[in-house]
């Protein structure tokens, strides 16, 4: 069985490792990877790369940044040609992001099959650009790997065939359980801050507010911020960097351990990732999340809690963290061992 698998952006490396190394292990697949290059900064790409042991991809696509449509459309084109050359028998995709939706509609145009790992995933919210990429993947796939009981029975309701879909489990938490790495032991307060929602960053006025919000709660304990690219953007663009308190570290983005040792460390989140919402949860530390919805519904009182960008909420779930009356619990089939689950499903 020969499978495409596909990677553009940050999260979708973390993903795909497990998926990759279940794949490694069986002699009948044989598995390319394609890199869509919608990431492309060493720090964004390569470094995940190198840290987690992934193969080097077969072929990158070097599809670049550039608005939704002309990226999309990119990605289609180049990732239409790799389909008519290869002729794989199925097209895996992880996650939300564009290229995830770009190179599941090259392939379903082709008849080829398509399997959406992280899909059932809903935050009801329209106006963000991933929504609309999962719906229309999911609509496309044959085969649905969901992380719980809840993404299928959504799924379901918008009329997908129960034989299509696969619970498995979380790919992020193979990745993290996985992980070779020293407990961190550290003595610091901090908290830890991550933010590149378009709605929260390119958004001057929301941005501001955003801005005020975590100079206030800088005054109380450290915040450490790895910048994604597109908020260091933002942030020159509407002059807010100089507005950050000195309490606020920013750094660039750091590679996955560092991330992960990091959040470990911490007393807690500020985010508005998806990605960190789940592994916040495994490691234990409290997230809050600066958005209005989650597709991570199932974290929400074990450990996240959402409060957009609402001054109160936030102060109050922080006061919460650091008196450490926050409540977690394990979630089901998050156990290391969704991706043996997917290679298992793939082969029947
Ligand atoms: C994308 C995903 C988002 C995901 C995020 C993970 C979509 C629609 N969005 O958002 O779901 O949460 O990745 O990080 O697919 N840039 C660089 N270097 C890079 C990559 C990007 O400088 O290596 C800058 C460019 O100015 C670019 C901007 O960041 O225009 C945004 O990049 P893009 O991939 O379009 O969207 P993200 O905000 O990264
Ligand atoms: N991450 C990282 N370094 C960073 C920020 C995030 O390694 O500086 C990791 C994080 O641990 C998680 C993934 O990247 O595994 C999440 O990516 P991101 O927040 O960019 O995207 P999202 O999950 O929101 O789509």
């Amino acid at each position: 069985m020969k499978i495409i698998s596909v990677v553009g952006a940050r999260p979708n490396f973390i993903k795909i490792k497990p998926v990759l190394d279940a794949f490694a292990k069986r002699k009948s697949i044989k598995s390319i990877l394609v890199h869509t290059g919608q990431h492309y900064d060493a720090l964004m790409s390569r470094k995940f790369f190198k840290e987690l042991n992934i193969p080097k991809p077969d072929i990158n696509l070097d599809a670049g940044s550039g608005t939704h449509g002309k990226q999309t459309a990119k990605i289609l084109e180049k990732f239409e040609r790799v389909l008519l050359k290869e002729k794989p028998d199925c097209v895996l995709v992880v996650g939300d992001v564009n290229s995830t939706f770009a190179c599941s509609l090259a392939a379903s145009k082709l008849g080829i099959k398509i399997a959406h790992v992280e899909a059932g995933k809903r935050s009801y919210n329209r106006a963000m650009p991933e929504e609309i990429n999962r719906v229309l993947t999911d609509q496309i796939s044959d085969y649905l790997f969901v992380p719980s009981a809840a993404e299928k029975k959504i799924l379901r309701g918008e009329g997908i065939a129960a034989n299509k879909i696969h619970v498995v489990g979380n790919v992020m938490a193979d990745t993290l359980l996985g992980l070779k790495r020293k407990a961190v032991k550290t003595k610091d307060t901090y908290g830890v801050l991550t933010l590149h929602r378009p709605h929260n960053v390119d958004d001057k006025a929301r941005f501001k507010q955003a801005v005020k919000i975590i100079n206030t709660i800088a005054r109380k304990t450290d915040i450490i911020f790895p910048a994604h690219p597109r908020t260091v953007k933002q942030l020159k663009a509407f002059k807010l960097k100089a507005k950050l308190s000195k309490n606020v570290k920013m750094i660039e983005p750091v590679g996955y351990k560092t991330m992960v040792n990091l959040v470990d460390g911490a007393q807690f989140i500020l985010t508005d990732s998806g990605g960190l919402q789940a592994e916040a949860v495994i490691l234990k530390t409290p997230c809050i999340t600066l958005r209005d919805q989650t597709e991570w519904t199932e974290t929400l009182g074990w450990g996240n809690t959402l409060t957009g960008l609402n001054e109160r909420k936030i102060k109050t779930a922080v006061n919460k963290a650091l008196a450490g009356q926050v409540k977690f619990k394990t979630i089901p089939y998050w156990d290391g061992k969704s991706a043996e689950r997917i290679a298992r499903a793939l082969m029947k």
